[in-house]
């Protein structure tokens, strides 16, 4: 029999908890073995005493499988080899993880992250023996090796459902719409829902756009008698002049959101169209995971718990060609995945009449 433990780590979204109950399910039901929650990502091992909790079958009921956020909560990007403490510095406390490891008794643990999470996970895995498996998630799908990730499907749906409502409002008012949505470094989310949402332009970090191309688009449709236009904008994309504006300051303070209106802003000037900005934003992380990526969860935890079973360590679940595989976790980190602008979706938007403004 085993104990093995398992986390969340990195921003959460849709799935998280569907990937828990597959994996409690499998490793328990199926194998007889003890499942250990362990609180907050890394930082429940680190804390003392240890904070995490025996997961239990008849506590993984389904209400978890349609339930967004992780219910074991996750770090805020606290990295253990640079933990901030509160005076400003930064302490390397991965060796408390890793004896927080030990103490439980822990044959493995599978830590469910997005790359950030996985580097610190390796680290920590190599540092002190700790038998490590991968379950990729993130809305952003720009993990390398797995053609989806947990969380992605969802972000692209609420993404999609944005478009939904805003195109009526947009034709009611004749307006020009610009919905940001998330991604922080690749536009994978925009290029989805545009396509599914019937955007006229989709902006994205891949491809430099010029305001005047977008501006002609908009243009065109007004020429061609529609009044109301649908921008998507991924939170990546620079203005352009290739200024980063992820991040708009009010107070001091830097918010979410702010390529969306400078996009906005810039077109109203521009077509002398009216135009109006909503910044989706975490809207895309909460909430019950669609279908699809509660296939993707279950499928990838009942694998995880196979991997650890057959002592395989240092290996990512990943999804390719219909199937669940294991990949290297340093391979898929090191190969992140942004949209190919000669790609299927990048072809089938501009056969559709999508401008990307280039
Ligand atoms: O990586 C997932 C993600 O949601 C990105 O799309 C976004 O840039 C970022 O996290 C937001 O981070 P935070 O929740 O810390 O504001």
């Amino acid at each position: 029999t085993k104990r093995i433990g398992i986390l969340t780590s990195g921003g959460d979204c849709a799935g998280l908890n569907a990937v828990l109950r597959a994996v409690v399910l499998h490793a328990t039901s199926n194998k007889g073995w003890e499942v250990i929650g362990l609180h907050q990502g890394t930082a429940g091992l680190m804390a003392r005493p240890v904070s995490a909790e025996r997961l239990d079958p008849y506590t993984m009921t389904t209400v978890l499988l349609r339930q967004g956020g992780t219910v074991l909560g996750t770090t805020n990007r606290g990295d253990p080899f640079a933990f901030p403490m509160a005076d400003g510095h930064s302490v390397d406390r991965s060796e408390e993880v890793i004896e927080g490891y030990r103490q439980l008794g822990l044959d493995a643990v599978i830590g469910i992250g997005g790359d950030g999470s996985f580097k610190i996970l390796r680290r920590l895995a190599q540092q002190g023996g700790l038998n490590l498996v991968g379950i990729p998630k993130t809305i952003d799908n720009d993990l390398g090796l797995t053609e989806i990730s947990v969380g992605h499907d969802t972000a692209v749906q609420v993404a999609t459902e944005a478009l939904d409502r805003l195109q009526p409002t947009a034709a009611s008012h004749d307006r020009v719409m610009v919905l940001e949505v998330m991604g922080r470094d690749a536009g994978h989310i925009a290029l989805s829902a545009g396509i599914a949402g019937g955007a006229d332009v989709i902006l994205i970090p891949e491809i430099s756009y010029r305001m005047e191309r977008v501006a002609a688009k908009i243009d065109d449709i007004k020429r061609q008698g529609r009044n109301f236009a649908l921008v998507v904008v991924a939170e990546a994309v620079p203005t352009e002049s290739g200024e980063p504006v992820t991040r708009i300051h009010v107070g001091g303070k830097a918010t979410y959101g702010g390529i969306g209106h400078y996009v906005s802003e810039r077109l109203a000037a521009m077509t002398g169209a009216e135009t109006r900005v909503t910044v989706l934003g975490h809207l895309q992380r909460g909430g019950p995971p669609d279908a699809r990526d509660r296939i993707i969860a279950q499928a990838f935890g009942v694998h995880a718990v196979d991997l650890i079973e057959a002592g395989k360590f240092d290996r990512m679940v990943a999804w390719q060609n219909r199937r669940v595989i294991d990949v290297s976790i340093l391979e898929a980190t090191e190969h992140s995945q942004v949209v190919d602008p000669k790609g299927t979706l990048v072809h089938t938007a501009r056969g559709l009449g999508i401008s990307f403004g280039d």
